[in-house]
Formats: C-alpha cells, structure tokens, sequence
C-alpha cells in the first residue's frame, strides 16, 4: 500500500482518524516517533492494507482508558505504546505477559474480544539487539545496567532475570526503588547472583570491570556536555558496551576507543518492534523492509 506518511492526531481528534488506521504508537510527546516509518514498511512489505500513525494521548487521569476503548471500538489490530504511558497502558490491561507483570510496564496492545492484552517486547527486542550486534545471549552473560529504575532499564533489568543472566548488577543513583527492584528480582532469579550498588559506590568500578556486557540506560551521554559515568580505562577489549541512546555517545566513542564491542539503541527499537508486528500479526515481519525505513527516518 503506498501513501503518504502517517499522520500524528491528538487524542481529542479521534472521530477524524481514517477507517484505514488500524495501528498506531501513543505517548506524549510523540511527534519524533520512528515507529510509523518502521512499522508502515513492515505492513507495506506484507501487502497488509492498513495506515499506522501516531496518537499523541492525555495526561488527565481517564484519558488512556477512554482512548483504548474508543481504538478498540474502532477495530485497531495493534498498538504500541511509549512514554510515559508504560506503566498505566499495563494497569489497564485485563491480560498481560511475564516481562510485564515483572516490570509493570507495557509497550505494546494487543485487542482480545473485550479489551486489550499488554505485552512488553523491549526485553526479547533487546535480546535480539544482542545477538545481532555481539552475537551474545544475554542468558549467558554477566550484565551491569545503569540507569536501572528507569523506564527502560528496569525492563531490561526484568529481562536479565527472567533470562537467568549468571549475574545482575543494578545501577543507579541511590533511591528506594533500587533496593526493592533487587529484592524483586531475587525473588524471581533466586539462582542468579543479582547485587545492586550506586554510581559513587566504592563496588562500582569493580563491577564494571567484572562485567561482560555494560548496559546504559540512564540519559546520560543525550547531551553532549554530560559526564562518563565511569573512566574509560576502565573497561577492556573483551567486553561488550549497549548504549539504548540511539545516538553514538560519549561513552560509546570511548568505548570503541578501548576496542570494546558497542553498539546503540536502534537495534533495540526495531527488534521491540518487530515483535511487537509478530504479536499483532502471527508472523514476523519483513526486519530488512523495517531497518530501511529506520535509517531514512
Ligand atoms: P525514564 O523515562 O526511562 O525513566 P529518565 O527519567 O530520563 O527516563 O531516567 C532514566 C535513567 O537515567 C534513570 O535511571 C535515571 O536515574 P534516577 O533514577 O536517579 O533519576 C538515570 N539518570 C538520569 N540522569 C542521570 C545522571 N545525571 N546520572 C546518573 N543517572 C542518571
């Protein structure tokens, strides 16, 4: 189906969104969304004949409730879901997957005959980021994410344990929610060795030289002025550095720079999304027809 690129809608446009959207991503802001482009070429190569766009949502209590049962009442096949409405899309949810009753976060809809079923593919999107950058199983690995109260690091941290990573160590500046994500994990990895310290911990840099795969998911490095989190001496040719910025940062150059594997967050967006395609369509997508449209995005 050709066309012109999807359009964004505000949620108070719904009644003027055409019959032909059947899918969409909603956040706020949403504007810079990739997902269109990506997704549109995945139901283009497939000859599926439906529009994907943008929805940007409301932030007053009921607004997502209103607006997911109007899309179902609608006959939307599918919808993606990003910040910051992760947490609230999975509260609604009458159905939902392991990764996201773990993290409490979902990023893709489902419709079921009354309602919707919340699945969270950014964890199995970033196992396969991995596998395709440093052919690395996750399952296999000693992992250090940073920034793991975050929205995105705290899936991937999810994932670790669901994956049974040989050990976790979680970063992040010091809050409560640092300790009871780690209690929550052992809880559901009581084999893996999960520990969790902060950025001024005396434990940090060891850890960082311990582990086999480093894993930014703080916002650190989206400005161009910010700080290393860690010397860059520290690491060493033989690991592996996922920056989820989808630029090259400050750490992913000096990581390079140290001849360690690196790689960016674009792996990730497309994989999410083409497993997000997979649930809505019993099939995979065409990947290929979606990583060219990421790049001219
Ligand atoms: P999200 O919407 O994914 O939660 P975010 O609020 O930008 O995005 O935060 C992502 C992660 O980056 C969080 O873990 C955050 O740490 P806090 O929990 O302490 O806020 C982390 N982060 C942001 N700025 C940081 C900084 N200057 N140093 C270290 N971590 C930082």
């Amino acid at each position: 189906m050709s066309q012109e690129l999807p359009h964004q809608y505000l949620q108070s446009e719904i009644a003027s969104i055409p019959a032909c959207a059947r899918l969409a991503v909603i956040g706020k802001p949403i504007v810079h969304s990739k997902s269109p482009q990506m997704q549109q070429a995945a139901l283009d190569a497939a000859g599926i004949d439906m529009r994907y766009i943008r929805i940007q949502g409301g932030l007053e209590e009921n607004d997502l409730d209103h607006l997911l049962k109007d899309l179902h009442k609608a006959g939307f096949k599918g919808l993606n879901i990003t910040v910051p409405f992760k947490k609230k899309a999975f509260q609604i949810a009458e159905e939902r997957d392991a990764l996201s009753e773990l993290c409490q976060a979902s990023n893709t809809l489902i419709p079921t005959a009354t309602g919707w079923k919340a699945v969270n593919t950014d964890g199995p999107g970033f196992e396969q980021a991995l596998r395709e950058s440093f052919q690395m199983e996750l399952s296999e690995k000693r992992v250090l994410i940073m920034g793991a109260c975050g929205g995105a690091g705290l899936a991937l941290a999810c994932q670790a344990a669901l994956s049974r990573s040989p050990e976790i160590i979680l970063v992040n500046r010091p809050r409560p929610e640092l300790k009871e994500l780690h209690a929550k994990l052992k809880a559901c990895a009581p084999d893996c060795k999960i520990s969790f310290c902060h950025f001024d911990s005396p434990e940090f840099y060891d850890a960082v030289q311990r582990a086999e795969l480093i894993v930014n998911a703080t916002s650190l490095g989206l400005d161009e002025s910010d700080p290393m989190p860690f010397p860059a001496d520290l690491l060493n040719a033989s690991q592996a550095l996922y920056d989820i910025v989808t630029h090259s940062t400050a750490l992913a150059k000096a990581a390079r720079g140290r001849a360690c594997r690196c790689a960016t967050g674009e792996s990730m967006l497309l994989w999410q999304g083409a497993y997000a395609f997979e649930h809505w369509f019993a099939m995979m997508p065409h990947v290929d027809a979606m990583r060219q449209a990421l790049k001219q995005a």
